[in-house]
Order: C-alpha cells, then structure tokens, then sequence
C-alpha cells in the first residue's frame, strides 16, 4: 500500500484527481470505479476542472459505480444515479451508454446484480477503482460481517449506516433499507484501487484498515493483500493522534 497523508480535503481531492486524470491519458478508453458520499465530492469537482481546460477526455472512459439503494428511481435526489449525473457524468463528455450503475428500481433485484457482475466482466474489468471508507470500515455497502469473497449483491443496510446516511433524506426512516453493492471480491478484482479517507470520526478505523488484523468485521483491511492501492488521507477531518 502506498499511504500518503495531506493537510487539507481540497489536497486530497486534487491529488486523487490527478492519479484519475494519469490512469486516463495512459489509457482512454478505461474503465473506472466510481463512489459517491462527500469524500469523491471534491475530487469529482476538479475532474470537471480538469476536463473544461482540455487536459482530460472522457468519450472513451467507461463507468462503474460501487452501489445504488434499493427502491429510488434514478432521478430521485438521494439516488446515487442522480448523484453522479449530478456532480460528475452531466458535466463531461461521457457516453451515457458507457457509464454502469447497479439497477436498484426494479423487481428482480438479484438479477441486476449478475447482471451488474457480467457487464464489468465485459467491459474487461476495472482498471482503477475509487473508494471512500465508512465510519465503520464499510467500502460500498459491503458492512463489518460481509463474505470478503462476495461479488455485486444485495444488502440490508445496518442502522449505524442508515443513521449516517440520514442526513441526506428527511429522516432516518426515508433511508431505504437495502441496496446493491459490489461485493469485496468485485473490488479487489480492479487493478488499481484509489483509498481516500476524510471524514471526522475515522482516524481510528482508518488505522486499523491500514495497520490492524485482516478481518470481516473491518472490510476495507482486506485491502491490505491487493498488489496496487494507494491510499490519501486527509488529516484535517479524520484528525491525527
Ligand atoms: P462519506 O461516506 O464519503 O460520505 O463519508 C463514505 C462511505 O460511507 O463509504
């Protein structure tokens, strides 16, 4: 693991902006792992900076999310379809044929996930992937407990994430209770993996990832055996001891 620790949120999201824009001017047409929550804000933000002043083109880049909740339409303004149309996807020039999130809004929710699993498989697979980590270690949806061997799934979201992700619905009830993430084997399967941690309150776990036992009950430590990860931490929010 290449571990590099930054003093502010806005020097972690350029740096994880330009290992994005690298990975992409070696290779045009990759395949990227996406993730939404505040952490990629800022990196999204000067992603579309870098692709207004001409240094970036996505026409070729291809698209794949970590997660989607269960039950939101993509045009819901908590789904994180919307999210990234949001912040990132509307505002480059990407193929919307090329872009993949999981498909949470409809009946056969197990289907989308092997479908989810077979497009990544056609597209060659990711070449780098970006993750944020949870309050409790979680990386997608994957919670303290999940089969570090899963691929893209279904999941029942724990009252400890649906409390965290209670600030972007009305209440804690609006926060659906499942979701499609990509399983752990699915993202240690990418290449390259970019780790960003910010966030208060993830000094601690974001240690024990780094340097503590590999175990379930800390998803985002299985990433200590993947051959390629850097991690950027921003000291200013997560705090230092
Ligand atoms: P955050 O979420 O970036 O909003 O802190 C990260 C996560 O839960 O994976």
């Amino acid at each position: 693991m290449q571990i590099e620790y930054v003093k502010t949120y806005d020097e972690m999201s350029q740096k994880a902006a330009r290992s994005v824009a690298q990975q992409i001017l070696l290779k045009p047409e990759s395949v990227l792992g996406f993730a939404t929550g505040f952490t990629p804000e800022g990196m999204y933000a000067r992603l579309v900076e870098l692709y207004q002043e001409g240094l970036i083109d996505f026409s070729k880049v291809t698209t794949f999310n970590l997660d989607e909740y269960v039950g939101l339409s993509p045009d819901h303004l908590q789904s994180y379809h919307f999210f990234m149309w949001d912040r990132l996807f509307g505002k480059l020039n990407i193929s919307k044929e090329k872009v993949y999130l999981p498909d949470g809004n409809v009946e056969d929710v197990q289907k989308s996930c092997l479908i989810y699993e077979e497009a990544i498989q056609s597209a060659g697979g990711i070449d780098l992937q970006v993750l944020g980590i949870g309050p409790n270690g979680h990386i997608g949806f994957n919670e303290p407990g999940s089969d570090l061997s899963g691929m893209t799934h279904v999941v029942e979201l724990t009252p400890s994430t649906r409390k965290a992700n209670a600030r972007f619905f009305d209440s804690v009830g609006a926060v659906p209770q499942k979701a499609i993430s990509m399983g752990i084997k699915t993202i240690m399967n990418a290449r390259r993996i970019l780790l960003l941690g910010s966030g208060s309150g993830k000094w601690d776990i974001i240690q024990k990832t780094l340097h503590g036992p590999i175990t379930s009950m800390i998803p985002a430590s299985i990433l200590q055996l993947h051959p390629d990860v850097t991690v950027i931490i921003d000291q200013s929010t997560t705090g230092l001891k």
